[in-house]
């Protein structure tokens, strides 16, 4: 029974031999960022809301060297095909590759071309952000190609407009903030409205395990959802509240609201607001190293999810209860939603038993075997040229 994906081979290395095993030279340099595991926070990014992610030990490598023309390789099929920046491409990973160059260009800070060749660890459509990966190690490599050397708050920015103001995905800031500024044994509490960012310890690895349920950010539920908040949020102003987002209403007001605003929007907004609270509740409890806290704080945000943002799915629901049911401290689904990954906190000493018993449960509800590895809080973008490598 496959319990365990520990080992990989490493995306950097892969994405420098794929270049020059296609392109038939060495690339100048390779940059990496890493996906994204959100432990509470789910769909409170563009409420104004707080974020508790951090960053996985998978990665997306994008090595590259100047050209006059645009060419472009990935590890899925090893094509290599020219791409034309100025035209969209919406439907194809390339959309994301031609939406960084879209936004280097407008700001001056991209090459005249370049060859690129992908490699990546981060499982796609599983909820861990793989095109904040994506986007993020692309718009370092390219501006690495020009000599210049960016914050990475500034990568972040520029990996959020491509994805957000080029392929069109509403999304909010969160992937690619992690993505590009995750450090080494902490997740992030981000409170959007401000920016602020705390960096909160995070030493012991957590547990993921994929429904195998795939989704796509572009397939119209995740904006449909985002449209859903903003109308939640106009009937809330209706009902004489002045806020710029649903993540700063107080969960004092929030039942009479609720009453007050009809299905789905009031169980959006029930949502929001009471996720806002329990993540900023859940970065306490981890920075006290409160597990059992942090535990109960998940499996409260997923049933969240499921009974009032309605962005779960069946498989999750039964990892959630399942993992509960054999010894977890806690489980929700992680990420947009509608499929993808359950992240599970396991008491350490006994977590090589549970992930079998839990696998086996699954099984037989399911028939499959969901695929379960650990990840530990890994760091945000780095580059590589010619043997050095730089944390951003
Ligand atoms: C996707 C988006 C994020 C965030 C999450 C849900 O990952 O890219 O901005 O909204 O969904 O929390």
């Amino acid at each position: 029974m496959e319990r365990s994906l520990v080992r990989h081979p490493g995306p950097v290395r892969q994405a420098i031999s794929l270049f020059r095993d296609r392109f038939g030279s060495a690339p100048v340099l390779c940059a990496s960022a890493p996906g994204r595991v959100n432990l509470i926070g789910e769909h409170t990014d563009y409420n104004g809301g707080p974020v508790l992610p951090f960053a996985i030990d998978r990665r997306t490598a994008v090595a590259g060297s100047e050209d006059e023309g645009w060419t472009v390789v990935s590890q899925v099929d090893g094509t290599v095909r020219a791409i034309d920046p100025s035209r969209p491409e919406p439907g194809s990973w390339t959309a994301y590759i031609g939406g960084v160059v879209r936004v280097l260009q407008a700001r001056g800070l991209a090459p005249a071309g370049a060859r690129l060749a992908v490699a990546s660890s981060v499982p796609i459509g599983a909820g861990l952000s793989s095109s904040a990966a994506l986007t993020v190690a692309t718009a370092r490599a390219l501006v690495g190609l020009t000599g210049r050397r960016l914050p990475p708050a500034a990568l972040a920015d520029l990996a959020y407009r491509a994805e957000h103001d080029e392929v069109g995905v509403r999304c909010g800031r969160m992937d690619q903030i992690v993505s590009a500024q995750a450090r080494p044994g902490h997740a992030m509490l981000i409170e959007t409205a401000s920016g602020a960012i705390t960096h909160v310890p995070l030493h012991h690895a957590v547990w993921l395990f994929d429904t195998g349920i795939r989704h796509r950010l572009t397939d119209g539920q995740y904006n449909r959802r985002r449209q859903e908040c903003e109308v939640a949020l106009q009937r809330v102003r209706e009902q004489g509240h002045r806020v710029d987002h649903l993540g700063e209403i107080a969960p004092n007001d929030l039942a009479p609201l609720v009453r007050a605003v009809p299905a789905p929007w009031g169980l959006r907004l029930r949502h929001v607001v009471s996720e806002t609270a329990r993540t900023r509740e859940a970065a306490k409890a981890l920075a006290g190293h409160d597990l059992g806290e942090l535990g109960r704080l998940l499996v409260e945000g997923h049933e969240s999810l499921r009974r009032d943002f309605e962005s779960s799915c069946p498989e999750a629901d039964h990892l959630v209860e399942s993992a509960m049911r054999h010894g977890a401290l806690g489980a929700r689904l992680t990420g947009a939603g509608s499929g993808g990954a359950v992240v599970v906190l396991l008491p350490p000493d006994q977590a090589a038993r549970l992930v079998t018993e839990i696998q086996e449960h699954f099984r037989q509800a399911f028939g499959g075997v969901p695929i379960a590895w650990a990840t530990k809080a890994s760091g945000g973008v780095r580059l590589r040229t010619s043997g050095r490598t730089r944390s951003s």
